[in-house]
């Protein structure tokens, strides 16, 4: 990351104006959702569209699929076989989590503390349910430390999970590192990409992961209810699906309603953990907003989301409030935690003083939210230094009313 602009003259503000909820007020919150563009919701209304005249057939609708799948693949260096698509990040998360060979004894390791519930509770159920053992590490100063991944590692360890931006303070994982310790120990990998994907640029390949999940409303900038499931095409093919659907068996040329005997042939790769009828209204929103990201580009996504937050981090630590991590660095994506954490609140932060500061930005029409009890902001494609600015203003007059109460 540099900190030259990513951007020819204009440009940003052509991109930024595809996005009519950007101009109302800063809208920090494309951790909890990112905003649609316009294009998106060209997108969504052809699909509408084709569905009132009564068309919308098949054969487009796979088209549509396939679109989003192929740009999604190319979005995280991965090919098409490798996707799989899914509603959200839970369902990636437990299609390949309970596909897996487990034997009572194994374990998982994981870090509750970074995780979503979305990535805790699955294990507690095949705890539950198998009799694996989950075995919880605790972060460092909101990371997630490989060394603390390599001391809880054995030979009955089968799967590393993580977040590759914690959900709670929103770091940034070490995730090739930790991955590279699980591969050296004969563990798998599986990632929770729900915070970084579209937003941080992702090469699976790099980074050594074996399955990958997201969903498109965040950082992949379309809706709620469909997601892609990376998962290595060399593991993908030892497994037999725990959930199975016509689209996961290959049956060549044969018809959509086609049965089949005998022993099933599932899909190559993650194609097998495909079920059935797609969420297309989804797909059509996703296609349309990759289309877009691979436009941008996500490299320069990425420089643009990290140097605005870096802007922002300085500047509240500037006024003295305690942002999460302390000065940018290698941790800081596009999430700014402002407070201390520890609480595990939604609604109201664990300080006083940053709840009246969420009222007073939130008054103001800033959109952010609270998470675990800091305030979150999270900056997308969309904003500009306008939106920093802005906040910044606001910030300080709260500042100095609280100096003058
Ligand atoms: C890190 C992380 N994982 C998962 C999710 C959501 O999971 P799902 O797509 O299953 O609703 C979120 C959403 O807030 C998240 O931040």
């Amino acid at each position: 990351m540099t900190n030259a602009s990513p951007w020819a003259a204009g440009e940003h503000a052509r991109i930024r104006a595809l996005f009519p909820g950007a101009e109302a007020a800063p809208y920090f919150d494309v951790a909890a959702r990112g905003l649609v563009s316009t294009t998106v919701r060209a997108a969504v209304d052809g699909y509408m569209d084709e569905r009132m005249a009564g068309g919308a057939d098949k054969a487009t609708l796979w088209g549509v699929v396939d679109r989003a799948r192929d740009r999604y693949a190319r979005l995280v260096h991965a090919e098409p076989d490798e996707i799989a698509i899914i509603k959200n990040v839970s369902e990636g998360l437990n299609f390949f989590a309970g596909s897996l060979p487990w034997r009572a004894g194994d374990n998982v390791i994981v870090c509750p503390e970074l995780e979503h519930p979305n990535n805790v509770f699955l294990w507690y159920n095949l705890r539950d349910r198998v009799g694996i053992e989950v075995r919880e590490i605790a972060p460092e100063d909101g990371y997630l430390v490989v060394e603390r991944v390599e001391a809880a590692i054995d030979e009955r360890t089968r799967l590393v999970t993580m977040p590759s931006i914690s959900f709670a303070p929103g770091f940034i994982t070490d995730v090739a590192g930790v991955a590279a310790v699980a591969r050296r120990h004969g563990a798998l990998t599986l990632v929770d990409g729900a915070q970084s994907v579209g937003g941080l640029a992702t090469n699976v390949r790099d980074l050594g992961i074996d399955a990958l999940a997201v969903a498109t409303q965040k950082c992949l900038l379309s809706l709620y209810g469909l997601g892609f499931l990376y998962v290595r095409r060399a593991v993908a093919e030892t497994l037999v699906p725990a959930a199975v659907g016509r689209y996961g068996v290959d049956l060549g040329d044969a018809h959509e309603t086609a049965l089949s005997e005998g022993p099933l042939r599932y899909q190559p790769g993650a194609r097998r953990f495909d079920l059935s009828n797609h969420n297309y209204l989804g797909a059509s929103a996703a296609a349309a907003a990759l289309a877009l990201l691979e436009e941008v580009g996500v490299d320069r996504v990425e420089a643009h989301v990290r140097a605005l937050a870096a802007r922002l981090a300085d500047g509240l630590l500037d006024l003295g409030l305690p942002v999460a991590g302390g000065r940018p660095g290698p941790h800081l994506a596009h999430i700014v935690a402002v407070g201390e954490s520890g609480g595990g609140r939604h609604d109201t932060a664990d300080d006083p003083a940053m709840n009246d500061l969420y009222e007073h930005l939130a008054g103001q029409g800033v959109r952010l939210s609270i998470r675990r009890g800091t305030l979150r902001f999270s900056v997308g494609l969309y904003n500009d230094d306008s939106d920093i600015d802005r906040v910044m203003d606001l910030v300080r007059a709260w500042a100095r009313r609280r100096v003058a109460a």
